[in-house]
């Protein structure tokens, strides 16, 4: 059995991939290693929790003593690395946690894996989850962010996940790692953390609170379903070329006031309020400081190159989405008031 070991899957988007992996590979023994911070959540996984081919590992990845111990341990044949700081907001009030955990935590596992590898390092992979952040904003409305585009962080946190990029790059020209790099647009669908965008209104309409749109709403983000991601980052990790880079997006930009105002409707509907109800709780707010105004991905290459489209339409997945919060409210209440209700009310108390 091959061993991988997938960072961060008791997060997000991580949860899927561990999932799809764990489901569809029963050849592979599926490591699943995270810190469970404020973030990570076990019961994202429960319905595979208990599976022959999986094993969760609590660690840190700023821990590089703990790293060299688990794969001295462990002969693991790829990493797929999706553990990171993730919030925005957050790495404008702590930008250390995300040099720490996004930086140092990347050059940890990288120096883990060299060593660990170094007598057959090229029958192994580095697999880096990015995202498109590290690009910058586009303001041309024809413009797209290429595989080539010029890197341009504007955020803490895209400037600590471009400092990744660039070590993974380095170590794969300068050690011969082997490694595949994709680039994401913003994920959406079931587990997301009720601090981004999409969640925390679904979680606000729920519960009749004001809904913060930042700015006048401008800012535009292009939306893939996690799943799909997920999809990807399997197609990548098993067809992708040795020290290529993969742009992953959806081609689904919508404006935030817009999609703010869609998922109102969507909420009115699904809680029989009467059409307009959740309109009326829309809040204008200080805009983030340095907010990127435009993201778009242009993902042709893992398309013509390795065959990946999107498989899920907005409407649809939205619906998903949505159906989702609404049949696991014990899931957004535990973290709204419930074992990680103290993170959740540093960021978003009074929202
Ligand atoms: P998330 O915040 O939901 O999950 C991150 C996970 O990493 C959590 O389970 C957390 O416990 C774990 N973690 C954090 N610090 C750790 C540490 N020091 N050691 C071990 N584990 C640690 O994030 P997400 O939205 O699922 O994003 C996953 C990855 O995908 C990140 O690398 C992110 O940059 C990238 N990405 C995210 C998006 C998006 O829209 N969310 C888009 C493109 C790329
Ligand atoms: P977010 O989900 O934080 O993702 P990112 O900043 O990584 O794109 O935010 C998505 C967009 O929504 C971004 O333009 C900021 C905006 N936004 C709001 O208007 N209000 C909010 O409360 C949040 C969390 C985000």
């Amino acid at each position: 059995m091959k061993k991988i070991l997938i960072t961060g899957g008791a997060g997000f988007i991580g949860s899927h991939v561990v999932r799809r992996f764990v489901t569809t590979y029963p050849e592979y023994h599926i490591f699943n290693l995270d810190a469970l911070t404020y973030a990570g959540n076990l019961e994202n996984l429960r319905d595979i929790e208990n599976s022959a081919n999986y094993t969760f590992v609590k660690g840190d990845i700023v821990d590089a003593a703990f790293l060299g111990e688990l794969f001295s341990e462990h002969d693991f044949y790829g990493v797929i690395h999706l553990a990171a700081e993730s919030h925005v907001d957050r790495s404008i009030t702590d930008p250390m946690a995300f040099v720490m955990t996004n930086v140092i935590g990347t050059a940890n596992l990288l120096n883990a894996a060299k060593k660990s590898w170094k007598d057959n390092l090229e029958e192994h992979l580095f697999y880096h989850v990015s995202t498109d952040e590290v690009y910058g904003e586009l303001h041309d409305p024809n413009e797209f962010f290429l595989e080539t585009t010029k890197y341009d962080p504007r955020s803490p946190y895209s400037a600590s996940k471009a400092s990744s990029d660039h070590l993974v790059r380095a170590y794969h020209n300068t050690y011969k790692m082997p490694a595949v790099i994709s680039n994401c647009s913003n994920n959406y669908g079931p587990n997301h953390f009720p601090e981004k965008l999409i969640p925390l209104m679904i979680n606000n309409i729920l519960n009749d609170k004001p809904l913060p749109v930042y700015g006048k709403g401008e800012n535009i983000r292009d939306w893939l379903f996690v799943e799909d991601h997920a999809r990807a980052i399997d197609v990548i990790f098993h067809k992708g070329a040795n020290g290529e880079t993969y742009n992953i997006g959806g081609h689904n930009e919508w404006k935030n006031i817009d999609l703010v105002k869609l998922l109102c409707k969507i909420m009115d509907e699904k809680l029989d309020r009467p059409e307009g109800t959740s309109d009326r709780l829309i809040h204008y707010v200080t805009d983030r400081a340095g907010h990127d105004l435009r993201y778009a991905i242009d993902a042709t290459k893992l398309k013509t190159e390795l065959g990946w489209v999107p498989s899920l339409q907005f409407a649809e997945g939205l619906e998903k989405t949505v159906n989702w919060y609404l049949a696991n409210q014990g899931w957004l209440d535990n973290i709204t008031s419930g074992a990680y209700s103290h993170y959740y009310e540093e960021m978003y108390d009074g929202r």
